[in-house]
């Protein structure tokens, strides 16, 4: 397994590029499900979780080809189960049942089970799916799912459910009449899917509201797309200038996507210039300690929680971060306390009070997110961070390690001897 040894303090300068979105990815590539022949979509992300969805489509006789774009062909579906050993490598896998549904009539996928954080249930995939005229069972772990043709239905989500609001989507694109989606999951990668699937011929509404309407259709056919970028990665730069206290300038990324980060990166004293498909992130001598709560798109992101949390270590005064999407999505708190961090949790709500400085210490991965804020405080600590467990990472980040180095840290992967 490898680790990431990096030896911090040194302020990143630089550009930097960012990737086509993985979440983004993920849909718009279970969205060729729907269609006969060839799609090709770009900028797509070279990732483990980009291998982890081509391996299931492929089990489900898929073609799959990667190269400088992806080309995806779901002329023949030769089975619709998605097996466990996949969905509990990467819980998203779920974007499967919805499309198997529409278009095969049923589907076999596997439940995710227990995540790093949180329950995180399927429930409201499967309540969506039953009202369209699903018939659904659990068994031996898998839900299965029949249904002749789907029909429209009002749908209402109870949580914004971002894979949940796909999912359906994506049924309801071949079902029979309209559906409404209310409280639907706004995230720009909801809008990315349904530009692609308008682009296949499907009749949809409203994404990026909380609201959407699709109207189904009989057929939809393949088409050429591109991903948007990847807003994740892009805060992580923007967070990575401000706690090196460097001039980071993220290129290929849209601004109008990190708002929420903007704000508080500005709260936190912290320069940063919009441009139109670049962002540039000036670090200060001094970051301002602000309070931080996660939410559903255009809330702050949940996904950005773990990093920002790193910044905050080093704020001048005390912040208060809350996580109000998923419950136990903390983990990462106590490889930070391993680096001098002074951080407690008290419930959804983790207490910061900066010190002057983290210290290069041995610590551990334990979900995406979080070991990209490990990344973060290494790269800001004085002395050398040793990050194991870095699959994780290889999941969302393309390159990072690459990228960071070309902003001047002192980042290396190594084999672990092991
Ligand atoms: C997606 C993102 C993930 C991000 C998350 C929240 C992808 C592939 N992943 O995950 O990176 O962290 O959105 O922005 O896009 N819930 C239920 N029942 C359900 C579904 C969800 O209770 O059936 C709850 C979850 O436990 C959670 C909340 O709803 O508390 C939001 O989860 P959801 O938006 O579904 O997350 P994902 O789509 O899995």
């Amino acid at each position: 397994m490898d680790k990431m040894v990096i030896t911090g303090g040194k302020p990143l300068k630089g550009e930097v590029k960012v990737s086509g979105a993985k979440n983004a990815s993920l849909p718009i590539m279970a969205a060729s499900l729907l269609t006969r022949g060839w799609n090709t979509f770009y900028n797509i992300p070279d990732l483990a979780d980009i291998k982890t969805i081509s391996l299931l489509l492929t089990s489900l006789g898929v073609k799959v080809e990667r190269g400088n774009m992806v080309r995806v062909n779901a002329e023949n579906i030769s089975s619709v189960e998605a097996a466990y050993d996949l969905v509990r490598t990467m819980r998203a896998s779920i974007l499967v049942l919805g499309p198997l549904v529409a278009r095969m009539g049923e589907a076999r996928v596997s439940l995710p089970g227990g995540c790093a954080i949180g329950a995180r249930p399927v429930n409201l995939h499967i309540r969506a799916l039953q009202e369209m005229g699903a018939e659904v069972e659990l068994k031996e772990g898998y839900i299965e799912a029949k249904a002749r043709r789907l029909r429209g239905a009002n749908i209402y989500f109870d949580i914004s459910t971002v894979t949940g609001t796909e999912n359906i989507m994506m049924a309801a694109a071949l079902a029979d009449g309209t559906t409404i989606i209310k409280n639907a999951a706004r995230e720009p990668e909801v809008v990315n899917l349904a530009e692609v699937l308008n682009r296949m011929g499907a009749r949809v509404w409203g994404a990026g509201t909380d609201v959407i309407r699709i109207d189904g259709v009989s057929e939809l056919r393949p088409v050429e797309a591109s991903v948007i970028p990847d807003r994740i990665e892009a805060g992580t730069f923007m967070l990575a200038a401000g706690i090196t206290g460097g001039d980071i300038t993220v290129l290929d990324c849209d601004p109008s996507h990190q708002d929420a980060l903007v704000s508080k990166l500005q709260e936190a004293g912290i320069g940063v210039k919009i441009y139109e498909r670049a962002v540039r992130v000036i670090g200060s001598d001094s970051i301002k300690s602000v309070d931080v709560k996660t939410a559903p798109y255009p809330g702050f992101p949940t996904d950005l929680q773990a990093q920002i949390m790193s910044l905050m270590t080093l704020g001048s005064g005390l912040s208060v971060i809350t996580e109000t999407v998923f419950e136990n999505r903390f983990m990462h708190v106590s490889e930070l306390l391993r680096m001098g961090a002074d951080i407690v949790v008290r419930g959804a709500s983790a207490v910061v009070r900066g010190v002057e400085k983290l210290k290069g210490a041995p610590v551990m991965a334990t979900d995406l997110r979080a070991s990209a804020s490990l990344v973060l405080a290494g790269l800001a600590a004085e002395g050398k961070t040793v990050i194991s467990r870095i699959y994780h990472l290889d999941r969302g980040y393309e390159r990072l390690d690459e990228k960071f180095r070309s902003l001047g840290a002192d980042i290396e992967r190594v084999k672990d001897k092991k």
